[in-house]
Parts: C-alpha cells; sequence; structure tokens
C-alpha cells in the first residue's frame, strides 16, 4: 500500500458545511428501505462470497483493524467480516441497517447475536451515547450511505476522544482509464447496487469532523485504509 501521512495537518477540514442532498454527482441518494430492499437480495451472495472477500481484501482488512483496541463498533458491519480481523482482545459490537445481513452475520459466527453484540440500527443516528467506543470501524460503506458525512460525524460522536476511527473504503481508480470507466458506469452501477464507486474516499472524510492522521492505498488505487482521530 502506498501511504501518506496527514500528521502535519496538511489535508484536514474540521467541520465544513455540506451539501448533502444530491452527491457529487448530483444523484438523489436512495433510501434506507432502498438500501434495504438492495441488501436483502445480496445477503445470501455476500456470505457464499466470503472466500473471495479473503482473497482479495483479507490483508487490507487484517493490516487496518489488527489495530483496534478496547471497545469497537463496526458501522455497517454486513455479515460480520470485520469481527475475523479485530484483535481478540476487542470487545466487538456491529451494527447495521440490513436484517438479512445481520441474519448472515448470525449464522456464520457464535460471537455475533442480534441484541447483544448486534444491532440494526442507522449509521447516520447511531443509538449510542457519545464518546461510547474507543474503536470505531467501517468498511465498503461510505459508498451507500445516503448521507456519507453524517454518518462519519456520527463515528466520531461516539468515538473517545482518544480513540481511533479506522477506514477502509473503496473509490476512484488512481490510474486514470480505470479511473474513467468508473465515472462512465457511476450512474449504472449506482443503480444497481446503491454504490457509489467512483467517490473519493479521503475527500469525503476532509468534509467530515474526523482528522486524518494516515492514509494508503493499494489495488491500482481502488482500497484506501485511513487512520482518523476524532475532531
Ligand atoms: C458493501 S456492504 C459492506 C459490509 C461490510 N462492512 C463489509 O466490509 O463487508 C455495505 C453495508 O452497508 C449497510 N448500510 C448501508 N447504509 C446503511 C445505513 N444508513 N446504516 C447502516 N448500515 C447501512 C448495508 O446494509 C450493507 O450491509
Amino acid at each position: 500500500m502506498a501511504k501518506t501521512d496527514h500528521s502535519d495537518g496538511s489535508t484536514r477540514t474540521r467541520g465544513r458545511g455540506r451539501d448533502d442532498a444530491v452527491d457529487h454527482a448530483g444523484r438523489r441518494p436512495d433510501s434506507l428501505d432502498d438500501i434495504r430492499e438492495t441488501y436483502a437480495d445480496q445477503a445470501d451472495t455476500v456470505a457464499r462470497m466470503r472466500w473471495l472477500d479473503r482473497l482479495l481484501l483479507g490483508r487490507y482488512r487484517r493490516r487496518l483493524f489488527g489495530q483496534a483496541t478496547g471497545r469497537v463498533l463496526d458501522v455497517a458491519c454486513g455479515i460480520g467480516t470485520n469481527a475475523d480481523y479485530v484483535p481478540e482482545t476487542t470487545e466487538y459490537v456491529g451494527i447495521d441497517v440490513s436484517p438479512e445481513m445481520l441474519r448472515e452475520a448470525e449464522a456464520r459466527s457464535p460471537r455475533l447475536v442480534r441484541g447483544e453484540t448486534l444491532f440494526e440500527m442507522d449509521a447516520q443516528a447511531l443509538a449510542f451515547p457519545d464518546d461510547s467506543f474507543e474503536t470505531v470501524i467501517s468498511s465498503l460503506s461510505t459508498c451507500t450511505f445516503p448521507d456519507p458525512v453524517a454518518a462519519l460525524d456520527e463515528m466520531n460522536r461516539v468515538c473517545e476522544p482518544n480513540g481511533q476511527v479506522l477506514l477502509l473504503e473503496h473509490g476512484r481508480s488512481s490510474v486514470e482509464l480505470l479511473g474513467r470507466f468508473q465515472d462512465w458506469r457511476a450512474d449504472a452501477h449506482y443503480e444497481k447496487h446503491n454504490c457509489r464507486w467512483n467517490q473519493e474516499p479521503l475527500e469525503l472524510v476532509s468534509r467530515s469532523e474526523l482528522s486524518v492522521t494516515t492514509s494508503a492505498t493499494g489495488m491500482l488505487g481502488v482500497i484506501t485504509g485511513i487512520r482518523a482521530e476524532p475532531g
């Protein structure tokens, strides 16, 4: 992964106003019901394709989420894949808006239980008090949230002041030809998968209250790992 140090604050932008009624492409975001419907259809496939996720993303998940400590919140946890990558010494809690994805998570691991370690919840309105978690993690999620900056600000709110937020996001490739293909197919991809696959993860985080400390990219610039501090 190509690594960037943001400790000089060079890309930090705190609490900037936002305009999320439409996304950067002028698209109106889908509703939570649309998202639930999409993932009701996909939950079974996502569970069956876990081997492919492990092959492609396992090392990125391990490197980033292996840094988690203490009580950990996984926002938009899906089938709870990240629970396999956080250290066993942590106390894992996952939330997701899709009951079908949470059901697959429960079926997959005895550690993941609805009402105990898994909760059905909207990432944009987390039902946890401020400063509840030492580490907040999230992966492949901001591309789907109707209001991704609101969700990032919620992660900021529930993270302890000395805690950390770890994000593994995908976005527009740094390989121009591939990036242009993503741009060209962006609307069709969004229509089918509720996913903004040509987003710029660092730009998105810069619009939230989080402060990026380090970031690293991989897979032709498509994958970005971000460590941020609450602002
Ligand atoms: C591409 S999946 C990623 C799942 C998991 N984080 C992973 O890395 O495998 C996106 C997930 O975001 C969830 N999601 C989308 N919008 C959400 C919201 N507003 N609140 C909570 N979960 C949401 C979906 O239900 C889905 O499980």
